[in-house]
């Protein structure tokens, strides 16, 4: 049976597609845990803290792409994880790389959804409103930090208090 001919059935293409984003999910686990590396480095352990929590939630996405495509009959394809960067200039540096990173996901989200709507594959659809909502947090609770960490700017003192406040951060 040829899938692509069949309305409602997931295509190769939209597999190829997610597939795509799986892997782009695990290269931000890969950022995130990068990151948080950075941060053990300098001893800024709440900040790590936070970031290893993301690492974590990208895990789950990557998961939740995984599970789909087995759900609709696609078949999973693990691709090559790019290496992440390892050094930054500053915690804001780091947190502007990190606001830049989730705004590209989001574009890619899109996209996908895009794509899923003209296949009328309305269980992707479905699937993606979950990231649509999830990549609107991620960019606030990202955005947010970089705010504060601009009012900050040297202040020492500042940055021990924020790295307390992240380091409260939980898996959710
Ligand atoms: Fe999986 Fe940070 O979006």
């Amino acid at each position: 049976m040829d899938k692509n001919n069949v309305i409602d059935m997931i295509t190769d293409e939209m597999v190829e597609e997610l597939n795509k984003q799986l892997n782009s999910e695990l290269y931000s686990y890969y950022l995130y845990l990068a990151m948080a590396a950075y941060f053990d480095s300098i001893n800024l352990k709440g900040f790590a803290n936070w970031m290893k929590v993301q690492a974590k939630e990208e895990e789950t996405h990557a998961l939740k792409f995984y599970e789909h495509i087995v759900e609709r009959g696609g078949r999973v394809k693990l691709y090559q994880i790019n290496q992440p960067p390892s050094e930054w200039k500053t915690p804001l540096d780091v947190f502007e790389a990190a606001y830049s990173h989730e705004t590209e996901v989001t574009r890619r989200i899109y996209s996908i959804l895009e794509l899923a709507q003209q296949k009328r594959d309305h269980a992707t659809v479905n699937m993606l409103q979950w990231f649509i909502s999830e990549q609107v947090e991620e960019e606030a609770s990202v955005s947010s930090i970089v705010q504060k960490l601009r009012l900050i700017g040297e202040h020492i003192g500042g940055l021990l208090i924020m790295d307390k406040e992240l380091g409260e951060r939980k898996p959710s």
